[in-house]
């Protein structure tokens, strides 16, 4: 049967590996949506496009032939052919990708196309900003993941590390992080749960018992 879980929430919630670990239980599949935002911003890079120029963005955003996969155990994106699914994480990208996500036209253009991913898959979990809000309103479960700022912020650490990235001091991340943030914040609410959404806090929660928290939101 149809299945769509929407989560929600801001940077170093843990939202992807959590989504990625409830669409594996549920058999579904699972789309990054920040991904999405991401590829724009390589692509607007990678094609010299002024990213003071919103009309220029959002042309580049609709041209972008985007290959993502949707398979929770396979991460792979690509742009025209280019792999990418490196170069989105890398920090160029972070550092311009919530200035091509506040143009209007390139949200519309995204939005048009994850819901017509969301409805080819059938059964789903996608992850996002505004996937409880404004992709998936009527999912079946909606989830806003959060976690304190402490928390959030040691979390990114952590995955910087991983990827190799170190020498970016806590106060430098921490301000990265605030800013991207505060930039995302207004063109999507994702502080306080909308109606109808379960909020799960994963401050005090591990990893398995945050999956837990969703999968019992699903079963709702
Ligand atoms: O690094 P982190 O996991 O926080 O972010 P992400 O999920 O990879 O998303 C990267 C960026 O894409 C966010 O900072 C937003 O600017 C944008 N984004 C958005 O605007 N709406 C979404 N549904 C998902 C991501």
């Amino acid at each position: 049967a149809p299945l769509v879980v929407a989560v929600d929430g801001p940077s170093g919630s843990g939202k992807s590996s959590v989504s990625k670990a409830v669409a594996r239980r549920l058999g579904a599949a699972y789309l990054d949506t920040g991904a999405m935002y991401r590829a724009v911003a390589w692509h607007c890079l990678n094609e010299g496009v002024d990213l003071s120029d919103a009309e220029a963005v959002a042309a580049a955003a609709v041209a972008m032939n985007l290959d993502q996969s949707t398979d929770p155990d396979v991460e792979a994106v690509r742009v025209g052919g280019t792999d990418v699914t490196e170069a989105i994480r890398g920090p160029e990208v972070t550092d311009t990708v919530s200035t091509v996500a506040v143009v209007i036209p390139v949200r519309e253009e995204l939005h048009r196309r994850q819901r017509a991913v969301i409805a080819a898959a059938g059964r789903m979990v996608a992850e996002g900003r505004d996937i409880t809000t404004v992709v998936a309103p009527d999912a079946h479960a909606r989830v806003l993941l959060t976690a304190s700022e402490a928390v959030r912020t040691a979390r990114r650490s952590g995955q910087l590390a991983a990827a190799g990235e170190t020498g970016v001091d806590a106060g430098t991340l921490h301000r990265q992080v605030a800013g991207r943030d505060a930039r995302d914040a207004t063109v999507s609410t994702f502080d306080r749960p909308a109606e109808g959404v379960a909020l799960v806090d994963s401050t005090e929660l591990d990893f398995e018992q945050t999956v837990a928290a969703v999968l019992a939101a699903v079963e709702d």
